[in-house]
């Protein structure tokens, strides 16, 4: 079945595309174009690809957010040992 027509990739190429490692339909684009014309593909490209299906995605999501380093907040044991 077609997934984009505007390129004519089909379903089972997106699926390859995906084995091989893309898992983004940016990711998609860059290997079939689909997605890139008209853009009504997309979401059933995003479909396909499911959620969640991407670790890479999460490491640079993590990787984008402000480090928040815990702040060690002294227990009430600590602070009557300092005084
Ligand atoms: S249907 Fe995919 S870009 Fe138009």
């Amino acid at each position: 079945m077609y997934v984009c027509s505007c390129f004519g990739v089909t379903d089972r190429q997106v699926r390859e595309h995906q084995e091989a490692g893309a898992c983004t339909p940016r990711q998609i684009a860059s290997v079939s174009k689909a997605g890139t014309d008209c853009g009504s593909c997309v979401r059933r490209i995003q479909g396909l690809l499911g959620r969640g299906a991407c670790p890479g995605r999460q490491l640079e999501t993590a990787a984008q957010e402000p480090a928040h380093a815990p702040v060690p907040v002294p227990s009430s044991t600590s602070v009557a040992e300092a005084a």
